[in-house]
C-alpha cells in the first residue's frame, strides 16, 4: 500500500451524535479517499483495533478499514478497505461471538447475526470486489457496515446494558482512563 500523508484522526466515542448518523456513498476512490483510508488504517493499528468506519473519525462517507492479522507474530499485516459496501448474502444460520469497539471503549458483548455474508464493495484501489466471510471476518464487516448506516453494537442490547456501557464509557472519560 503506498504511503500518503497521513491525517491525523482521532477516534470518537459514544455519545457522540455523528456515531448515529447515515454515511454517504463515494462517488470514486480517488487520492483523496485513499488518504483517508491510510489515516484511518494508521488510528486503527494504533488504537489497536481491527476495524474502523468512517463515522469513527467523524466522517460520513460509506467508507471501512479492516485487519484481522494478528500484529503479535510475525505475520503480514492484511489491510482490508471497503468503499460503498453492499450485503448480496447472508446466510440464514446465526453466529453469536463477542463484539468491542473503538467507540465504546472497553465493553464487550455477545451480538448475533448472520454467520456467513458476501460483500460486494469497491477496493482501495477503485476496483469493483466482493469477498465471502465467516467467523470474525463476517462479524467485523456486518459491524462496520452498521457503522456506516448509524447503528451500534449496543444498540442490540437491552437499553439496560446498552445504557449501563454508555455511563462506564462516560466515567472513564471523565477519569481521563481512555
Ligand atoms: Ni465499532
Amino acid at each position: 500500500m503506498p504511503m500518503s500523508t497521513k491525517k491525523n484522526y482521532r477516534i470518537v466515542t459514544v455519545p457522540d451524535p455523528v456515531l448515529k448518523q447515515i454515511a454517504q456513498p463515494v462517488d470514486k476512490v480517488d487520492d483523496a479517499i485513499r488518504t483517508q483510508m491510510d489515516g484511518m488504517l494508521a488510528v486503527m493499528y494504533d488504537a489497536p483495533g481491527i476495524g474502523l468506519a468512517a463515522n469513527q473519525v467523524g466522517l460520513l462517507n460509506r467508507v471501512f478499514v479492516m485487519d484481522l492479522s494478528s500484529r503479535t507474530e510475525e505475520e503480514e499485516p492484511n489491510p482490508i478497505c471497503m468503499v460503498n459496501p453492499q450485503i448480496l448474502y447472508e446466510s440464514e444460520e446465526m453466529s453469536v461471538m463477542e463484539e468491542g469497539c473503538l467507540s465504546i471503549p472497553k465493553q464487550y458483548a455477545e451480538v448475533e447475526r448472520p454467520a456467513i455474508v458476501r460483500v460486494k464493495y469497491i477496493d482501495y484501489n477503485g476496483k469493483d470486489a466482493e469477498l465471502e466471510a465467516q467467523g470474525l471476518l463476517s462479524h467485523c464487516i456486518q459491524h462496520e457496515m452498521d457503522h456506516l448506516n448509524g447503528m451500534l453494537f449496543i444498540d442490540y442490547l437491552s437499553t439496560l446494558k446498552r445504557n449501563i456501557m454508555i455511563k462506564k464509557v462516560h466515567k472513564l472519560k471523565k477519569q481521563n482512563l481512555l
